[in-house]
């Protein structure tokens, strides 16, 4: 009898155990009790002029080296004609920010000419209007100035002229339109006639750009940005604010005010890394500050300016401005919240105004300082402080943490923030997928009353490639998707994230992965950009807690989840994610609040293939799908594919 027992407790056993196996986890999500807001800039933007970002980029003028002020003055321009010795002169004027300009001299009345070849040619699509204008000053003789458009092996695919110089410099425009479409295309200027004839800001911009701003920025790039609707956009970096040294570091006053007056600047990406040499890599401030704030604005971001803060880059020269000679340093920061807020009356606010933009930007936050470390960076960043905080209360001054996300100098950075009462520090990682997953807890055990954590910079960096773009494989992005939830659910603590960096130029990149990929014509979407792009979409207004057995799943059977209500429309939002080889089933019980009828909308994001990643030749191999879940009940029972990031949408009754 005894035995008969003990056999049939084991049959029992062994049948709850199985049963175990094969019932799903319940994910328990208190959707009636709000933990915490999701800040409206929670998932942002990090834009940094590398990888060819801007001139080249996201900048839409076409002609590379415009005003010759490149240290070789006619990079990039290749000269036609026949050239006897003084036909093509650059003469340097002495004028302080755009000094050099071409002159040239055709006395026999031969045509002479300069291609120029755009950035690794220029984007031409057939049909197109195009905006040339040139600043020239005739000297003796008559001349007309050909403007031609060159397809990549030299045939005219559009033309227009330009006559009647003045002997005073001043802007001639004309327009043009393509007859053919080329990635590789090119823009030829000729002097026609017997005569001299000085020019300066050669340059050709498509009619059509972002919100059809004449000479602005690419409207497919930014729609990609725009796409994402972004809490908010930092710029302009990144290591571009420190500088390789502090004569090059990023001066936004220079970026402001005339385009043609604005002082040229080698970009650090130039010659940073040896096996990715750039040259031709310099910044024209075509895009500058005030651009950079009619972005944010344009976009619905809130603007994060991130400002020098007397340190040149850690990793280059780290040339230093003495504790006592940073004034002009922090002047700067005063005199940009100025321009970005202050009245039209006030210097920096007039000038903003009369840029066009009379109302204020309302800047909110400025970060001190990109990637400093040590001493050298909280010695100054409390000199900054203690000026900044007691003339701007209102603004949100954000400090850094320095380069890795965790060690020594980190821990030292974070105790100095919270002395010091920043209210939000600047936290960067560069790691591997595996560290991202491993990281998903991070933030749950953060102090809730110190500063706040801005995720300023991070990416999984997943193994090499053939193509530019084949470092964003579906495998890094699932496991940022993975910590990104870990970020959701500490949106307590987490104010802010940002992916970086955010562009690549697949001709003319230096770092890579990268979220956007782009060439003169096309662009492309990565797997990561469809992550951040799903969070930043369905972010809703208070983060609620999803358990199994009580705990966050960040990790338990390779699962990871985070949930979020969306007061305005009524709906509770899941992120799972799955990185497991095989598909995963996850019971969600909702409490505290009940369910609406019919069906969930689901966002999934899946391949069976780790390695697969998006390339200009084939821009959808990794993009979300839409499915639908029918409702039995109160019973909802997600089936997750094998590495997987699925948002739910469900509504919730009133
Ligand atoms: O995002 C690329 C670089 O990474 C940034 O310029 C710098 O802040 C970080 O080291």
């Amino acid at each position: 009898m005894k035995l008969k027992l003990s056999i049939l407790l084991i049959c029992l056993f062994f049948v709850m155990l199985i049963q175990a196996q094969v019932q799903p986890k319940s994910l328990v999500v208190k959707a009636g009790n709000p933990v915490a807001p999701i800040q409206p800039t929670m998932w942002g933007l990090f834009f940094e002029d590398i990888n060819f970002a801007a001139d080249g980029g996201i900048y839409a003028e076409l002609v590379k080296n415009r005003s010759f002020e490149f240290y070789k003055p006619l990079m990039g321009w290749k000269k036609t004609g026949e050239e006897y010795v003084g036909q093509f002169q650059i003469i340097n004027s002495q004028n302080e920010n755009n000094p050099r300009f071409l002159r040239l001299e055709s006395l026999q009345g031969k045509e002479l000419g300069l291609i120029n070849e755009g950035f690794r040619g220029m984007g031409i699509t057939s049909g197109e209007s195009f905006n040339f204008s040139v600043f020239a000053r005739q000297g003796e003789g008559a001349s007309t100035l050909k403007v031609e458009l060159l397809d990549s092996v030299g045939v005219v695919i559009g033309k227009t002229e330009v006559n009647g110089f003045s002997t005073n410099w001043k802007k001639y425009e004309a327009k043009l339109v393509s007859t053919k479409t080329d990635s590789k295309a090119k823009l030829r200027v000729t002097l026609s006639g017997k005569g001299v004839l000085e020019i300066d800001m050669v340059s050709l911009f498509p009619e059509n750009t972002w919100k059809n701003r004449k000479n602005g920025l690419r409207a497919d790039l930014v729609q990609k940005l725009a796409d994402m609707k972004p809490g908010f956009i930092r710029f302009p970096g990144g290591c571009i604010v420190e500088g390789h040294e502090l004569e090059t570091r990023y001066q936004w006053k220079k970026t402001v005010g005339n385009v043609e007056d604005r002082q040229l600047n080698i970009n650090r990406w130039n010659t940073e890394f040896p096996h990715k040499n750039a040259p031709d890599y310099f910044q024209s401030y075509g895009l500058g500050f005030y651009e950079y704030f009619l972005l944010a604005e344009d976009i619905g971001a809130e603007p994060l300016p991130i400002l020098n803060c007397g340190m040149a880059c850690q990793f280059n020269s780290c040339e230093l401005v003495p504790l006592d000679a940073l004034d002009p340093y922090i002047q700067d920061v005063l005199d940009l919240i100025e321009f970005a807020n202050g009245a039209a009356t006030t210097k920096w606010g007039k000038l903003r105004a009369d840029m066009g933009h009379p109302a204020p930007f309302n800047l909110k936050l400025v970060g001190v300082g990109n990637e400093q470390w040590g001493t050298q960076y909280v010695d100054r960043l409390k000199i900054f402080m203690k000026v900044l905080n007691e003339k701007h209360p209102e603004i949100i001054f954000v400090g850094g943490s320095g380069p890795s996300p965790d060690g020594k100098d980190f821990d030292y950075l974070w105790k100095e923030m919270r002395e010091l009462k920043v209210k939000m520090v600047d936290e960067h990682y560069y790691r591997s997928p595996e560290w991202f997953l491993q990281n998903a807890s991070r933030y749950d055990s953060y102090d809730r009353k110190g500063p706040k954590v801005f995720a300023g910079e991070y990416a999984a960096h997943d193994k090499d490639g053939k193509d530019s773009e084949s470092r964003n494989t579906w495998k890094s992005a699932l496991a940022e998707a993975a910590l990104m939830t870990g970020l959701e659910r500490n949106a307590e603590v987490v104010h802010m994230a940002s992916y970086a960096p955010l562009f690549g130029n697949v001709d003319a990149w230096q770092w890579r992965p990268d979220l956007i990929w782009f060439d003169n014509l096309k662009v492309v979407a990565t797997p990561n950009y469809y992550v951040q792009k799903l969070f930043s979409t369905n972010a809703g207004t208070d983060v609620v807690s999803a358990l199994v057995d009580g705990k966050p799943l960040a990790g338990q059977d390779s699962l990871y989840a985070s949930s979020t209500i969306d007061s305005n429309t009524s709906e509770l939002v899941v992120k799972l994610v799955n990185v497991a080889k095989k598909p995963a089933s996850l019971n969600l019980l909702i409490e505290g609040r009940k369910i609406g009828a019919g069906e969930i909308s689901l966002q999934v994001l899946t391949n069976a293939n780790l390695a697969a990643y998006n390339s200009i030749g084939k821009p959808e191999v990794v993009t979300p799908v839409e499915r639908k879940l029918k409702l039995s009940g109160e019973k909802i029972v997600f089936s997750l594919d094998a590495n997987s990031f699925t948002v739910a949408r469900i509504a919730l009754k009133k």
